[in-house]
């Protein structure tokens, strides 16, 4: 069954609402622990439904997986590496990382093509060139990439682009090859990092995480921990533009600023008053006074693309003309469509946009085309005159936990129901 959820316009925002972890990270350290000899238990894990579908894998892997709130345990002791072709690969683009964990720890994995938001193409060839410079051969066989090697060994590999899932998943074949691997133009996102002292608790041997050269150093086994996942930069900056827009005082608690810095600078470019203190934002938000401005996406540590699309419906209250360059997904605009339907002005332009402010917007009908575009339209229904209602409300949940609560809570008006 299909839900929907409806908001009604105009409540104001208050209190505090505490980040969960890191889905970009999540994603990322579940398939890593099969790399271990034994139990790896992972502290602070969001509940989306991302999780859900990474723990149907790793049980067809024969792995067990106990979820407890928020602490998963998954204990890779007795692993039997099936081809993975379930639909459960289908549910989200990071299963990709099974392939590299796979390949590094049974020099082995058949995998059917990863699923996952469409922002337009989406190749893995950067992933692919990295498990052959590691000595795999890769073919793709009725819908399946068949990856294996007879040994893994270390190499130097540049990527033409700072792919942050390429970056991750050359890691996790690279920890127990044979010798260096040394990847140059890494991406430097704070999820890397995260994964990189996961596997590092492990007993891997990396240098240079959150740099964009990575050194590994193959080890012959990895062994069980305990790790804690870091908070979520993008569920962060997600509601403090929610805030901006409909908050009074909105605290957003469970926050690592450094990781915000681009998101929390735009905002003040905007006009809208914030206070850091220690891991808490506190933002005073309006629509009053809000300035147009010009945002470009860019690799960490610039402006994040999964933060454009929400923060383009702020831009839609901003007086004046914003220009948005998406340099990451070019096609990222499939929210500006939903957002003229509730009364914004916005010009698509290749990979640009031009948000016309400010526009009062109406609550409609409007369907998430993907997670951010989701949240996108969640900001926009919370400053809307009457009731939006949001469909495909499934994309919405693989990356905000319990977005339902955490909004009820400060004050907004939500419902959700199913439909045929
Ligand atoms: C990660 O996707 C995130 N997903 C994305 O978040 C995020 O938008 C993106 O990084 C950029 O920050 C996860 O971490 C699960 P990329 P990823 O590889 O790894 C091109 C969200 O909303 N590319 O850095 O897929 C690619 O086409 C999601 O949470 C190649 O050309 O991003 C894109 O233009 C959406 N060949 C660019 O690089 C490759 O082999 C960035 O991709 C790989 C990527």
């Amino acid at each position: 069954m299909a839900e929907v959820i409806a908001i009604e316009g105009g409540h104001k925002l208050n209190g505090t609402v505490v980040v969960s972890g890191a889905k970009n990270a999540t994603v990322a350290l579940i398939p890593a622990t099969v790399l271990a000899d034994g139990p790896v238990t992972i502290y602070g894990v969001p509940e989306i439904s991302d999780v859900d579908a990474l723990g149907v894998l790793l049980k067809e892997l024969n792995c067990n997986v106990a979820l407890e709130e928020d602490t998963l345990i998954i204990d890779p002791t007795h692993l039997e590496n099936i081809s993975l072709v379930s639909e459960a690969v289908d549910k989200l683009r990071a299963s990709y990382y099974l392939m590299g964990a796979l390949l590094g720890k049974c020099k082995k994995v058949t995998m059917r093509a990863p699923g996952g938001c469409f922002l337009g193409p989406r190749p893995i060839d950067l992933h692919i060139k990295g498990f052959e410079a590691l000595g795999a051969t890769v073919e793709f066989v009725n819908g399946c990439h068949v990856i294996e090697a007879k040994e893994l060994k270390g190499a130097t590999i540049y990527l033409d682009f700072a792919s942050v899932g390429a970056t991750i998943n050359i890691m996790l074949a690279a920890v127990k090859a044979t010798g260096r691997t040394i990847i140059e133009n890494a991406a430097k996102e704070p999820e890397i990092i995260d994964v990189v002292n996961l596997l590092t608790k492990m007993g891997a041997n990396i240098r240079g995480a959150g740099t964009d050269t990575i050194t590994i150093d193959g080890v012959e086994s990895l062994h069980g921990c305990d790790h804690e996942i870091i908070p979520d930069r993008i569920e962060a900056g997600t509601f403090l533009v929610i805030a901006a827009a409909a908050g009074e005082k909105v605290i957003v608690q469970n926050v690592i600023p450094q990781h915000l810095e681009a998101v929390t600078s735009k905002l003040r470019e905007m006009g809208t008053k914030m206070e850091i203190v220690g891991d808490s934002i506190i933002v005073y938000g309006g629509l009053d006074n809000l300035v147009a401005t010009d945002i470009r996406t860019q690799i960490y540590p610039g402006f994040a693309t999964d933060l454009q699309q929400p923060l383009t419906t702020l831009l839609t209250q901003a007086s004046g003309c914003s220009q948005v360059v998406e340099t990451i997904y070019p096609e990222r605009f499939k929210h500006c469509d939903e957002l003229n339907k509730m009364g914004a002005n916005i010009e698509k332009c290749d990979s640009m946009a031009y948000i016309h402010g400010s526009t009062p917007l109406t609550g409609t009908s409007v369907q998430a085309t993907d997670l951010r575009c989701g949240a996108a339209l969640v900001v926009a229904a919370l400053i809307a005159n009457g009731v939006t209602e949001i469909g495909n409300v499934y994309h919405i949940d693989r990356g905000y936990s319990n977005i339902d609560q955490k909004l009820i809570s400060l004050g907004a008006r939500i419902t959700r129901r199913e439909i045929d």
